[in-house]
């Protein structure tokens, strides 16, 4: 069945980008010149999906804001003449189909899914985690999606890790498909180093099928006290219904100091406004050190 919608979990406290993220959501942090949330929504845009619902919280309606029009601003930028910028506001606000949920209570990212029952209904769905972003050819979630449709299965994406780093992640216990297709047979929430299945991590991309909300709904908090989406994906996953995808792309983590750091940098190295003078700039710093 084709994936038709995508849902954004950005409920999240952010703790670890305190205190910037006590009123501006770390998903609204201006990554070069764009909020971070505005790459993960092209992204989903670019892979076909037309309904977005982003599952946000009561501190985070500058998220909503961004996406609407904002008139006494565009008439500003129109009368000065300023084209480019008029354009830039407008597009934000014309990307998809944008709906929104509240998390009334920050119980942890399975919970944040479950409140997407009523939205998806009965269709498997896109996830995306607002503070992920990916840097790929081709859009990580459509080469997830294309492989949830060609097995007509729920799919994450996956990318090895290191063994430093591998217990911070949910990882898999996996088979091999096909080229940089895995079959599930089981998964750990943040597994010490001795036991883990594997180091293949879970990285920011689903495709979900519907039964995951029934599993959700009677779902127990799990690791830290949260309702864990890991542990309803492995329940999933037992019953031999879950794909495993190699995604070709780079992820960063802007949900943390250093990534959104990393992020930054190198999305400024790219950018036609700042790359040139940045690299010059870093040439300097860099002799300096
Ligand atoms: P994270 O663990 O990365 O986000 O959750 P967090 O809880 O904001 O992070 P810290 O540890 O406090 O810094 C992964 C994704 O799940 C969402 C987050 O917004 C993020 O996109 N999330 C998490 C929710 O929507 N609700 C929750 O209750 C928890």
């Amino acid at each position: 069945m084709k994936v038709r919608k995508a849902v954004i979990p950005a409920a999240g406290l952010g703790t670890r980008m305190l205190p910037a993220t006590k009123t501006v959501p770390k998903e609204m942090l201006p990554m070069v010149d764009k909020p971070v949330l505005q790459y993960i929504i092209e992204e989903a845009v670019a892979a076909g999906i037309e309904d977005i619902l982003i599952v946000t919280n009561r501190a985070k309606s500058a998220m909503d804001d961004y996406f609407d029009y904002y008139p006494e601003l565009e008439h500003r930028l129109e009368a000065a003449g300023k084209e480019k910028e008029l354009e830039a506001v407008k597009q934000a606000a014309d990307l998809a189909n944008i709906f929104y949920v509240r998390q009334k209570e920050t119980k942890g990212l399975g919970h944040a899914i479950w409140r997407s029952k009523r939205f998806v209904g009965d269709e498997p769905f896109a996830v995306l985690l607002g503070d992920d972003i990916m840097r790929s050819k081709t859009p990580v979630i459509g080469q997830i999606i294309a492989q949830a449709e060609r097995y007509d299965s729920s799919a994450v994406g996956v990318q090895q890790v290191s063994d430093e780093v591998v217990s911070k992640y949910g990882v898999i216990k996996a088979e091999p498909l096909d080229e940089r297709v895995f079959a599930v047979r089981d998964m750990q929430e943040k597994p010490a180093l001795a036991e883990k299945f594997s180091n293949y991590a879970i990285l920011g991309r689903y495709v979900l099928r519907p039964e995951i909300f029934d599993i959700l709904e009677n779902q127990a908090p799990g690791y830290g006290g949260e309702v864990q989406l890991t542990d309803g994906l492995k329940k999933l996953s037992v019953q031999g219904k879950m794909v495993a995808v190699d995604f070709e792309g780079k992820r960063y983590d802007t949900g943390n100091l250093k990534g959104f750091l990393e992020a930054t940098i190198d999305f400024s190295l790219e950018h036609p406004e700042t790359g040139e003078w940045l690299k010059e700039f870093l040439k300097e710093k860099a002799a300096a050190l």
